[in-house]
């Protein structure tokens, strides 16, 4: 019953950050919307944020053995550089939702490129903090239907 919410580099900042590109809101209060919607859904979410590509593989490794069944990530910067994190997301062979705060595809061309999303259930981007909300409901009506939860 345990999803893994992982936010990555720089998304410690959110409020002050850009907030005309990423919204006003803290990671603290986007956290604890999910945690909210976690209550509803009956399942528990641990959140993970690092600005740290190894510390973020090193999470990631340990999630099977800990019993978590999915993840959502917000890979931030690596999304578009990480080879890392991603091998260490197919290696532990968990289904995971992407989400970007911003549209990517409405930014820089070197946002565009993704090294995620061809192997993730499935990608939120534009939506702000709400898409993290969205993502946690897909998941979880995804795994419930495996008989995962
Ligand atoms: C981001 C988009 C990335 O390109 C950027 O590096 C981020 C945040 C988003 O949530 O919109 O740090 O992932």
């Amino acid at each position: 019953m345990k999803i893994a919410v992982i936010h990555g580099p720089n998304l410690n900042l959110l409020g002050l950050r850009e907030p005309s590109v990423y919204g006003k809101k803290t990671l603290k209060s986007i956290n604890d919307a999910l945690f909210e919607k976690s209550l509803v859904l009956g399942v528990e979410v641990e959140f993970f944020q690092s600005n740290s590509e190894g510390e973020i593989v090193d999470y990631i490794q340990l999630l099977p053995e800990r019993e978590f069944k999915g993840i959502i990530i917000n890979p931030a910067a690596y999304t578009h550089t990480s080879v890392a994190i991603r091998d260490a997301i197919l290696a532990v062979d968990l289904p995971f939702v992407e989400v970007h705060l911003s549209n990517i595809f409405a930014r820089e061309e070197f946002r565009h490129r993704s090294l995620f999303s061809d192997v993730a259930l499935g990608v939120i981007s534009g939506l702000g903090y709400r898409g993290y909300i969205y993502a946690l409901d897909y998941i979880v009506m995804v795994l419930k239907q495996d008989g995962n939860l």
